[in-house]
């Protein structure tokens, strides 16, 4: 018998509050162990009592109130959660869960939680199109924490916009195609690269290039989702590092290929997003270089070439690598599949608006070996990251 999966629904205080009597009650009667937290505020929009009926369990409003189920409350449920669904997720919640506040059970379980976080805001349009919570809701996804996108319609304000909760079936989806997502790397390893490099010139200078790290941060997050151990060797990002990924962080390409040399005989899977830069300064200088009249000069020396190098280490392992390119994508990116002995490369077209460097989405080719391509529409790196996994060859996944 499998055992039932244990849903934590967080109910914060909008007017949508009501409409979770429907989900808790979706989720019990479909076999799954619900726990529902609720703010203070939400329990003026519904009654704690209904959701303690329709879970079957106690509702937890407060911080020190002594449930007997949990040792110590808000870790027992942190703990216990396969997921923690927020919603409505109001902009206020949104804003304690961007600042890491815990001044309540709910914003305490979440800051507690190793499981996946999904939200559904539900709020005013004004307040949610609100620069500041556009903020937080995008500071919150770099973090890791996935989102239902609210739904259009008439609000409780009396006027029409955005900021309405999503129906109860799409967020009962979500949930349910998290928990059911497929745990095929279950006892791999994945070496992932991700993030661009900086090369010292002096003290205060170096080069570097545009990457942030989004597309690797992705594929970590995919990769762990699938249950694989994942290292990720990661340039310098503004990214919060995907929960249980083991990051190892550097700055230079010589860094970079000395800490994946000494990773890779553990890796059975890798992929290489990083925007490896091709050359370093020939020599640094540990004083500031002074500005003088004219130009300057810089000598470059070429980087190692850390996928070719791994290629030709290769035993067991899948290479996967990316290409960057701006003209003839295709035929450079089979060039590069080959000096790289890579299994599968993911080629994207740097010269289309919504593809590469620093945005949220992704424009790529996948080119297999036998010579076929596949050729993907622009869609969310995360969306990217599942495509390349699933495009594993068989023998690589668990059936
Ligand atoms: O980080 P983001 O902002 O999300 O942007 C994503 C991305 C554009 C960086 C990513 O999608 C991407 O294309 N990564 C590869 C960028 C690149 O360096 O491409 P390349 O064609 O120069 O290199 C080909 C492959 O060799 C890459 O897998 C690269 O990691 C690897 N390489 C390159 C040079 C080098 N010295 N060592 C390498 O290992």
């Amino acid at each position: 018998m499998t055992e039932r999966k244990n849903v934590v629904v967080g109910i914060t205080g909008g007017i949508a509050a009501y409409k979770m009597a429907d989900l808790v009650s979706r989720l019990s009667k479909n076999g799954f162990n619900v726990h529902v937290v609720m703010t203070e505020a939400a329990t003026r929009f519904i009654a704690p009592l209904t959701l303690r009926t329709l879970s079957n369990n106690p509702v937890l409003t407060d911080m020190f109130e002594e449930y007997s189920e949990w040792k110590v409350q808000h870790i027992g449920v942190a703990e216990a959660a396969d997921i923690i669904v927020i919603a409505p997720a109001t902009a206020n919640f949104l804003a304690k869960m961007r600042c890491g506040l815990a001044d309540d059970l709910l914003s305490t379980v979440v800051l507690a939680t190793r499981a996946p976080v999904l939200a559904a805001p539900s709020m005013n349009t004004n307040m949610l199109d609100n620069p500041v919570t556009q903020d937080n809701i995008k500071a919150l996804k770099d973090r890791g924490i996935l989102f239902i996108e609210p739904a259009e319609g008439e609000l409780a304000c009396g006027v029409s916009g955005r900021g309405r909760l999503p129906d109860v079936d799409i967020i009962y989806q979500n949930i349910s195609d998290i928990l059911n997502s497929k745990k095929d790397l279950q006892g791999k390893t994945v070496l992932i690269t991700a993030g661009p490099t900086q090369e010292d010139i002096d003290p205060v200078r170096f080069i570097t290039n545009r990457s942030t790290g989004k597309m690797g941060y992705a594929l970590a997050q995919e990769a762990i989702n699938r249950g694989a151990r994942v290292l990720l060797v990661s340039g310098p990002t503004s990214l919060a590092v995907p929960v249980n990924a083991e990051i190892y962080r550097v700055r230079s390409a010589v860094e970079m290929n000395e800490i994946c040399i000494e990773l890779f005989d553990q890796a059975d899977i890798v992929v290489a997003t990083a925007a490896v830069a091709d050359y370093r300064p020939l020599s640094y200088s540990d004083q500031k270089i002074k500005k003088k009249d004219g130009d300057l000069t810089l000598k470059l020396a070429r980087n190692p070439d850390i996928l070719e190098g791994l290629g030709q280490r290769k035993k067991h392992q899948i290479l996967i690598g990316f290409a960057a390119e701006t003209s003839n994508l295709i035929e450079n990116a089979r060039v590069k599949m080959q000096k790289k002995n890579l299994d599968y490369l993911v080629a994207n077209d740097l010269t289309r608006e919504g593809a590469g460097f620093g945005v949220e989405t992704n424009i790529c080719s996948l080119i297999f070996r036998d010579g076929t391509v596949k050729n993907l529409p622009q869609m969310s790196k995360a969306d990217v990251a599942r495509i390349i996994f699933d495009s594993l060859p068989a023998g690589q996944v668990a059936e």
